[in-house]
């Protein structure tokens, strides 16, 4: 028999959310979705995650906004997206027609934006849930000037968490000392689960030039140089709080995927590996299936937890 895979990334609130597996997109590695959707079946994936939406419609940060590193990516994009207005009239009527949950990135300005864009996006027909962005790194307002604040953090979950009946997941920073109790703030204040890591501070320098090598300087690393800090931040907050942790940072494969799980993660994001590989998510999930099976782990909630529950 076939092992489960299924997971449930919101249980006990009011619009829970159900995944046909625990793989889905890291915010902004997946635009809006269609661009995949030419190359494979997505219903196959368990959640789609949009790129992050502002209020307005965003430039980007000028160019150039990608550095290669050692195992890894660094980015400074700069939120470049459509706004909220047409992600409502433009994208969510697509997403209704999909069989697979979206899941809406937001990125607000201030703390207010925040609850300001989980009203407009709640009850909006295509739309499962909000991922509540306090964690871009290559902004001047929003970002991580609010998701470095325990408070900031905890005020910006509570606009949204009350301004909307979908499930917000707030995607924390590791820019941090002190990761859990940024995670703790948000539950409290009704996150429905925390999306852990966005990328880690970096830098790149262009010896030619003699200068950093991304305009702003300071970027985000990504891929699998991250992975062990996702992994060690995905473990302590997995046992500090009571609602589900989707694991971000160096996932590629299946074995990546057991290992958050394993770590205490619910569910996973696969970011930088869709860049090299765009097929990296199907192979996440064929991954995992195969592990579970030559493993004999029939359903994929008793891997959640397992190296602090054996412990
Ligand atoms: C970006 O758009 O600069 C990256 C988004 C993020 O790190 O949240």
């Amino acid at each position: 028999m076939r092992p489960s895979l299924s997971v449930d990334i919101a249980p006990g609130r009011k619009n829970s959310l159900v995944l046909k597996n625990p793989v889905m997109p890291a915010s902004g590695c997946f635009s809006w979705g269609q661009e995949f959707a030419r190359h494979f079946d997505i219903s196959a994936l368990g959640a789609v995650v949009s790129k992050g939406v502002t209020m307005a419609p965003r430039q980007g940060n000028p160019q150039p906004r990608v550095a290669e590193t050692p195992a890894g990516m660094l980015n400074s994009i700069g939120l470049q997206n459509i706004g909220i207005d047409a992600c409502i009239s433009d994208m969510a009527p697509i997403w209704t027609r999909w069989d697979v949950p979206v899941i809406v990135n937001v990125a607000g300005d201030t703390v207010e934006e925040f609850g300001e864009m989980a009203r407009m996006l709640d009850g909006v027909p295509g739309i499962a849930a909000i991922e509540l962005n306090i964690s871009c790194p290559n902004v001047d307002m929003g970002g991580i000037e609010i998701g470095q604040d325990v408070g900031a953090s905890a005020r910006a979950t509570r606009a949204a968490v009350r301004n909307t009946d979908l499930p917000v997941i707030v995607k924390i920073t590791p820019n941090v000392t002190d990761p859990v109790s940024l995670a703790r703030a948000c539950e409290a204040e009704g996150a429905a689960a925390i999306c852990a890591i966005n990328t880690v501070l970096g830098l790149a320098i262009d010896v030619r030039r003699q200068r950093p090598v991304l305009p702003r300087a300071r970027g985000g690393v990504s891929g699998p140089a991250i992975k062990p800090i996702a992994l060690r931040i995905v473990y302590d907050i997995a046992r500090a709080v009571n609602v589900p942790v989707i694991g971000c940072g160096g996932v590629g494969s299946g074995q990546d995927a057991v290992e958050f799980l394993m770590a205490g993660a619910t569910a996973v994001q696969v970011g930088t590996a869709t860049f090299a590989n765009p097929r990296a998510l199907l192979d996440v999930i064929e991954g995992l299936e195969a592990w579970m099976s030559a493993n004999g782990v029939a359903d994929v909630n008793d891997l959640i937890g397992a190296s602090f529950r054996s412990a």
